[in-house]
């Protein structure tokens, strides 16, 4: 089987307020992007690395990549696009496609292997995508809208509620297809997951760590620094 993994890392970071986009700020002697790409290259059976990164990018080149698996790409103004080019790269004649594409945020570089190829498991032997996901410990209350964003309309039940993260294990031809209809009909996608959801497929919630968070902003950054002083990674 083969499965390759993308790593949408052509982001901004705006919300970080840095200089520097948030996958280059460096924590625990490596930038947060090559502490993802570390641990997606532990992965026995992921082929190849595609990592989706912006065509203003001027950080990458100084990156201490030695994994010939890894290979680039330009990515585009939304994480869905830049996602769908790095599948489009994927998608010629010439290759030999992926079986199953895993997609990764180049902003989680604390996701435990472990978690990785339970998913990768799972989406095989179940034949069926899925993404890893925690499921929501906090109250969690909807604001009554745009004109009253501070002002609580009701709370919702957390019962049923996860919360998405990354990887996400999809088939290649499906995702490709779901994905670049999705965007051509503009739905407002955020995640693959929603992608394929939107195209009608079955997507598995496989219970993750919930330390494989999302660094956004600068407390993000404070929490991972110490996680990954602590798992010596
Ligand atoms: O902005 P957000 O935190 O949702 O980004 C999630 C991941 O998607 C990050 O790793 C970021 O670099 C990537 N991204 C991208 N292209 C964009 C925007 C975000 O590859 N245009």
């Amino acid at each position: 089987l083969n499965i390759f993994a993308i790593v949408p890392a052509a982001g901004t970071g705006s919300r970080m307020k840095s200089n520097l986009p948030k996958q280059y700020i460096t924590i625990n002697q490596k930038t947060v992007l090559e502490h993802t790409l570390n641990k997606l290259s532990y992965i026995k059976n992921i082929n190849s690395i595609t990592v989706a990164i912006s065509p203003d990018d001027e950080f990458y080149q100084d990156l201490k990549i030695e994994n010939p698996k890894i290979q680039t790409v330009y990515g585009g103004n939304s994480r869905a696009i830049s996602v769908l080019n790095a599948l489009n790269s994927l998608n010629t004649d010439t290759k030999k496609k992926p079986d199953w594409v895993l997609v990764h945020d180049a902003a989680r570089p604390l996701v435990c292997p472990d978690d990785i190829n339970k998913l990768i498991n799972l989406a095989i032997s179940k034949q069926k995508g899925g993404i890893l996901a925690c499921k929501v410990k906090d109250t969690i209350k909807k604001s009554v809208g745009k004109m009253q964003l501070d002002c609580v309309s009701e709370t919702v039940s957390r019962e049923f509620l996860w919360q998405a993260m990354t990887p996400q294990i999809f088939k290649f031809e499906q995702l490709h297809q779901a994905l670049s209809d999705a965007l051509t009909q503009n739905i407002d996608i955020t995640d693959e997951a929603s992608a394929m959801e939107w195209a009608g497929f079955e997507v598995m919630l496989v219970a993750g760590r919930s330390d494989n968070i999302k660094i956004t902003t600068p407390e993000d950054l404070q929490l991972a620094n110490f996680y990954l002083s602590q798992k010596k990674s």
